[in-house]
């Protein structure tokens, strides 16, 4: 029987995952690695940790399974977006990977801005310049570290340069592409014009696939170290978004993704590329063949329960440790002790800044209207609104821009309890759906992989053959009254704090040393 491996370097650790021909789990395994913070506002990872949770996570699938490597029809590959690797001329890293919620890159976003212009921004490359992106981070590596810029031969998304450890072979596909900045996400191709624009060469960017293209075949040393057979075909894959979409079946307009990682994104599919006049959502190429897709990013959505868990949530921490029981249930279960909307109590989840809709990199977290009243229970709940809240934000731009919204696939961390798939419901307005399939972009990866290797005909169709729906939440009519008038409170302290998160954003900066 044939197999196929789908691998997603995440910003939290490497996921392989292995899947019979029918899309079932055959054995998945998670490699974490760290994330450097050197400077407030900055996020960096070493690319040579993501290759070592690569080998790591695919010898141990094979060695669990007990499955046999040449029986593995084709591998794919999914990944954080926009995580931007640089390689000299011997391509060796040069520097740190500066990552897509790393938020050091302002000043460039403005230069980028007045040079290229909003106008020709949105014609050339369908997106404003934000800090996340990787165009930016290009242009920040020229500004601060010229004699590193000098040396750039290769510019590698994070799974684009695991794809050239795997194979040898530098490429990257559409889906990813469509992050950088660099590409013309209408006609997919590099945007010259952009490219001029910045002045940055052409020659640096690696050519670009379709997601269930193949790309390369892994290598004879990529085989010693891995397991995998030498020849083993490895398809484009896709940025992590679009791979969690296919994975999700969100493969057609109508189906909206809400997915909660360490960032959220609301992801909706389109058939002709939709561009928001604003930009405050980002337009991407799907990796459907012919699809693009609308997405906004709340930056830290499971990452503000992290924190909240590393935190303040160390009794949660260490009952996992004794009992195994999971932390996050634990205080899921804290937050369903308090009301909707927390006596008043609000929560921003800006600990990274924000991008849909402020596209703000000095925002930050706030705990609005707390009371000697509020309990723990109550700031866990807010935090669960707060990040859902923050989410609703692009649906509410997605219903704007006309795309149709006919039903919510919820994955994620935002999936996993019926708690938090009910507070969906009812803060979105809309049924929540689970796809059967809970591996997230490593499935929509192999699904890619299935393609690639001839397995299916068509991504999309088999999307739809392989993933069906798990649970339903249906809204509550009157918790969406009472949501309704929390989210307005929600939306209204962006714009009276946004000055003051300027100011204080300013004061960091000069009083922290590098
Ligand atoms: C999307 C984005 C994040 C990362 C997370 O634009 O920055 O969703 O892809 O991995």
């Amino acid at each position: 029987m044939p197999y196929l491996l789908g691998i997603d370097i995440g910003t939290t650790g490497v996921k392989t995952l292995l899947v019979d021909e029918r899309g079932q789990t055959v054995s998945s395994c998670t490699v974490p690695h760290p994330m450097y913070t050197p400077m407030p506002g900055w996020t960096e990872q070493d690319p040579e940790d993501w290759w070592k949770g690569t080998v790591a996570s695919v010898r141990e699938v094979l060695r669990e399974s007990g499955v046999d490597s040449g029986a593995i029809a084709g591998v794919g590959l999914s990944g954080q977006m926009h995580s931007s690797v640089f390689l000299d001329e011997r391509d060796r890293v040069i520097r740190p990977a500066i990552l897509w919620n790393d938020g050091r890159t302002t000043p460039q976003c403005r230069w980028i801005t007045e040079r290229a212009g909003e106008e020709n921004l949105r014609r050339w490359v369908a997106n404003p310049a934000l800090e996340g992106f990787t165009a930016p981070k290009v242009v920040w590596l020229r500004d601060n570290e010229p004699e590193n810029y000098r040396k750039v031969r290769t510019l590698f998304l994070a799974k684009d340069y695991i794809r050239f450890r795997l194979t040898g072979e530098k490429a990257t596909e559409f889906s990813d592409a469509a992050g950088t900045l660099f590409l013309d996400v209408e006609s997919r191709r590099w945007s010259e014009e952009m490219l001029k624009a910045l002045e940055v060469p052409e020659e640096i960017l690696p050519p670009v696939y379709e997601s269930v293209g193949v790309c390369g075949r892994v290598t004879k040393e990529a085989a010693e170290l891995t397991g995998l057979k030498p020849g083993t075909p490895v398809v484009g894959g896709g940025a992590d978004n679009a791979c969690g979409a296919t994975g999700a079946g969100v493969v057609r307009e109508g189906r909206v993704l809400s997915s909660v990682g360490t960032s959220g994104t609301v992801v909706a599919p389109s058939d002709a590329v939709q561009v928001d006049p604003e930009m405050r959502v980002h337009t991407f190429c799907h990796s459907v063949p012919g699809m693009w897709y609308v997405m906004g990013v709340v930056l830290s959505a499971g990452g503000s329960l992290r924190w909240f868990r590393d935190v303040l949530g160390q009794l949660e921490k260490t009952a996992e440790e004794l009992t195994g029981v999971d932390a996050y249930d634990l205080l899921t279960k804290e937050a369903q002790m308090a009301e909707p909307g927390s006596e008043g109590l609000i929560f921003l989840p800006y600990l990274t800044g924000e991008r849909t809709p402020h596209r703000d990199a000095d925002a930050r977290g706030v705990l609005f209207g707390l009371s000697a009243r509020h309990t723990r229970a109550h700031i866990v709940r807010v935090v669960l609104e707060g990040i859902t809240f923050a989410m609703r934000d692009s649906l509410e731009i997605i219903r704007e821009l006309g795309i149709r919204v006919e039903e919510i696939r919820a994955t994620g961390g935002g999936a996993k309890s019926s708690f938090w798939r009910q507070l969906q419901a009812d803060i979105y307005g809309a049924p929540v759906y689970t796809p059967s399939n809970t591996e997230g972009p490593a499935f929509g990866a192999a699904l890619m992989a299935g393609v690639g290797a001839g397995l299916f005909s068509d991504l999309a169709d088999a999307a739809d053959e392989l993933v069906h729906i798990a649970t339903t939440a249906e809204p509550d009519p009157e918790r969406i009254e009472v949501y309704d008038e929390f989210y307005r409170v929600f939306r209204s302290l962006y714009p009276a704090l946004r000055e003051r998160f300027r100011d204080t954003a300013e004061l960091v900066r000069r009083t922290t040393r590098r």
